[in-house]
């Protein structure tokens, strides 16, 4: 063998090493639980710290808050359905000894938006807040041309409007302390274009540049940042109208490719402080990569093949 042919093959090997690293180290490496999953650590006044979940009325969300609470965080709830984190909020206060507040909001809307921030702003400045975790988010069904304009500005300012008024407003009170994660929620859909669903995949890949980009702003000053890329979860996200109506369903798609709402949130928590990006589940993690790398006509027409709607 030549020395050029050597050379090709320990690069092949290196990458190929490199690949297979990323793919697999989550899952088989085992690694004690993060601080964010073990018990929460009291602030000086002897309270425990708060996390601010959005979303929290149903599937990951509620996950989140289930197992922060089991932590020992006190917590605060936002999403639409009042009844629901109203329910979710006093289960929880009763199974474990922490505080739990619904906070009422449609992070749609400018004004609730704001009323969510102040919330935020108040707990981060108190030096309490130790956790956002921006995951309210839905998807609609279609082409952009076809779908109303008013869902798209709606998923715009869900996805990404609340992410960065929210995190602009516990960043402060966070670095002053040196201390606090931000998880945001993306999606697997953000590493590659997805013909009828183009707004989601687009607001999904900014929270992915955000949070890479803003990781590295805040290198070493004791605030991590996450963006959590989940593939297909149980939750009730495809149960929602434009899926029911677009006559999706699970079975359509390998169970392999299905997490519960827990395993992704545990993963997420668990990461926290050690990875920014978290992609939950090595099938996950391979489409993600393999999407990244692959010619984007090829993805695209793969996708218009074996897309469940
Ligand atoms: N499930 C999946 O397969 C999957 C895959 C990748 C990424 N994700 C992402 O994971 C996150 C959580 O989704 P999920 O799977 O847990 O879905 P889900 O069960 O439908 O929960 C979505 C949550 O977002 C809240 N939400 C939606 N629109 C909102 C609005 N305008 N204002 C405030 N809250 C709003 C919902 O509460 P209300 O309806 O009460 O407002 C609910 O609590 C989303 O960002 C989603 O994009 C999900």
């Amino acid at each position: 063998m030549s020395i050029v042919t050597h050379l090709f093959t320990l690069i092949g090997a290196a990458v190929g090493s490199a690949f297979a690293w990323k793919l697999l180290q989550p899952e088989f490496i085992q690694r004690s639980p993060s601080r964010f999953l073990a018990s929460a650590e009291k602030g000086r006044d002897g309270r425990p710290p708060v996390a601010l979940v959005t979303g929290a009325s149903a599937g990951i969300g509620v996950a989140f808050a289930r197992q922060l609470a089991r932590a020992g965080y006190d917590l605060v709830l936002v999403a639409r359905r009042k009844d629901r984190l109203d329910a979710l909020a006093a289960s929880l206060r009763q199974q474990h000894t922490i505080e739990a507040h619904a906070l009422p909001a449609d992070l749609a809307n400018a004004d609730d938006i704001e009323r969510v921030a102040g919330v935020a702003a108040d707990v981060s400045e108190a030096g309490r807040l130790d956790l956002l975790i921006n995951n309210a988010g839905f998807g609609t069904v279609g082409k952009y041309a076809d779908l109303p304009f008013q869902s798209q500005l709606d998923m715009l300012h869900v996805h990404v409007t609340a992410t960065m008024r929210l995190t602009k407003a516990a960043l402060p009170g966070m670095l002053r302390r040196g201390r606090g994660g931000i998880i945001n929620v993306a999606s697997t859909a953000g590493w590659y274009p997805l013909p009828g669903n183009a707004t989601y995949s687009a607001t999904k890949r900014y929270l992915i540049n955000f949070s890479e980009s803003l990781q590295a702003e805040l290198d070493g000053s004791g605030v991590c940042v996450q963006v959590l890329c989940p593939g297909f979860t149980y939750s009730e996200f495809h149960d929602r109208e434009p899926y029911r109506a677009s006559g999706f369903r699970r079975e359509r798609l390998p169970a392999f490719m299905w997490q519960t709402a827990e395993e992704v949130a545990e993963a997420s928590l668990n990461a926290l402080g050690r990875e920014v990006v978290c992609i939950p589940g090595v099938h996950n993690r391979a489409i993600a990569l393999i999407g990244n790398f692959t010619p984007r006509a090829l993805v695209n027409a793969a996708w218009q093949r074996i897309s469940p709607v």
